[in-house]
């Protein structure tokens, strides 16, 4: 089963909207893992965008994720990495469509409200950013063989 790390951006929180990002993410049959609300530290918030080092956009975004508190999270599914993303919906909000979180919550393009890891590496690197192992519970849903 993939793991993927998703986390409410400060623009989500500050606008109130964790419990229905989730909600959605819940809704799609995606299983939630581990999750805390988390202050990002510079450190952090450099280690976590590392592949954007260098452009001219970084210190923005470094000064974004860490302006406020995140509700980060590790969810499960079958090809999770892909699917989330598109439940999440484009970067751009002039691209993000209606349907998608971004879509129908975000009208500026950095603040976008949730982040998504973009492959099996970058998954694992951004959870071990975030969570010690023990801090993420294996566990069945019943409901499993449904969704
Ligand atoms: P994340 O889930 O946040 O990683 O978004 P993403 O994977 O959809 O986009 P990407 O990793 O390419 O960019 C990370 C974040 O940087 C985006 O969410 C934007 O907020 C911001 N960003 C990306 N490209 C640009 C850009 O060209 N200009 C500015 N100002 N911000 C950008
Ligand atoms: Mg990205």
């Amino acid at each position: 089963m993939e793991r993927t790390f998703l986390m409410v951006k400060p623009d989500g929180v500050q606008r109130g909207l964790i419990g229905r990002i989730v909600s959605r993410l819940e809704d799609k049959g995606f299983k939630l893992v581990a999750g805390k609300f988390v202050q990002v530290t510079e450190k952090q918030a450099k280690k976590h965008y590392a592949e954007h080092e260098g452009k001219d956009f970084f210190p923005n975004l470094v000064s974004f994720i860490t302006s406020g508190p995140v509700f980060a999270m590790v969810w499960e599914g079958d090809n999770i990495i892909e699917l989330s993303r598109i439940v999440i919906g484009k970067t751009n909000v002039t691209e993000a469509q209606p349907g998608t979180i971004r879509g129908d919550f975000a009208c500026h393009t950095p603040r976008n409200l949730i982040h998504g890891s973009d492959s099996p590496a970058s998954a694992e690197r951004e959870i071990g950013n975030f969570f010690d192992s023990q801090e993420i519970v294996d566990y069945d849903k019943s409901m499993s063989r449904w969704s």
